[in-house]
């Protein structure tokens, strides 16, 4: 059986991109849905571009209200009956709310070897703790910020002079690796963790 996945966004979308794309011939999946909160977001332009239908549900119009936004997300989400939710780069904190209705069956790819700096700044962080590598994480996502099952992660060796930025981009590389092969696997009911390289 094919799985249907959503994918949530809230920027360029490069994530989205490289999954969007993945599923295609012997994949078990295929993408049905990509939402933005954020209207005008790269990543629904490149979502229409590749034929897959899209939607936004503005958090601003709801003033604060978290829950409101979420009930309407989930509306928005369920009119397309997916299995999977993946989360690529979706700047909004869940609530139990949301979290607990795809229990078990939504992804989100974080940039940093979590359990190490969750939250933001991620890359500034490393830099400043003289780490010696970085990288990204996929896991599930559970009620505590950036802190469900860790399904994959993929580690970015530091170089001298490395800036947030050139450290960013190097680790964004290995996010569009990472996080197709652990949807394709997590799709196939496949929980068990991935290390790149
Ligand atoms: C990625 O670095 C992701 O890890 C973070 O936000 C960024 C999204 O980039 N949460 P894109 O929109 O997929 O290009």
């Amino acid at each position: 059986m094919t799985e249907r996945v959503a994918i949530l966004v809230s920027g360029g979308g490069s994530n989205m991109e490289v999954l969007a794309d993945s599923m295609t011939g012997d994949h078990p999946a295929r993408p049905c849905l990509v939402l933005s909160n954020v209207p005008g977001a790269g990543g629904l332009e490149k979502a229409r571009a590749r034929g897959i239908a899209t939607t936004t549900v503005d958090h601003r119009s709801f003033n604060g209200d978290r829950e409101g936004f979420e009930r309407e997300l989930i509306s928005a989400i369920d009119a397309h009956a997916p299995d999977i939710l993946c989360l690529a780069g979706f700047m909004r904190i869940l609530t139990p709310l949301f979290i607990t209705r795809y229990s078990g069956r939504m992804l989100n790819i974080h940039p940093s070897l979590l359990p190490k700096y969750p939250g933001l700044n991620t890359h500034a962080r490393a830099l400043a703790a003289g780490d010696a590598e970085a990288g990204c994480s996929v896991h599930e996502v559970t009620a505590d910020l950036d802190s469900g099952p860790i399904l994959g992660q993929a580690r970015v060796p530091l170089r001298p002079g490395d800036t947030p930025e050139t450290l960013a981009a190097r680790v964004l590389e290995q996010e569009h690796s990472l996080y197709p092969m652990v949807l394709r696997r997590f799709a196939a009911g496949d929980r068990s963790r991935v290390d790149l390289p």
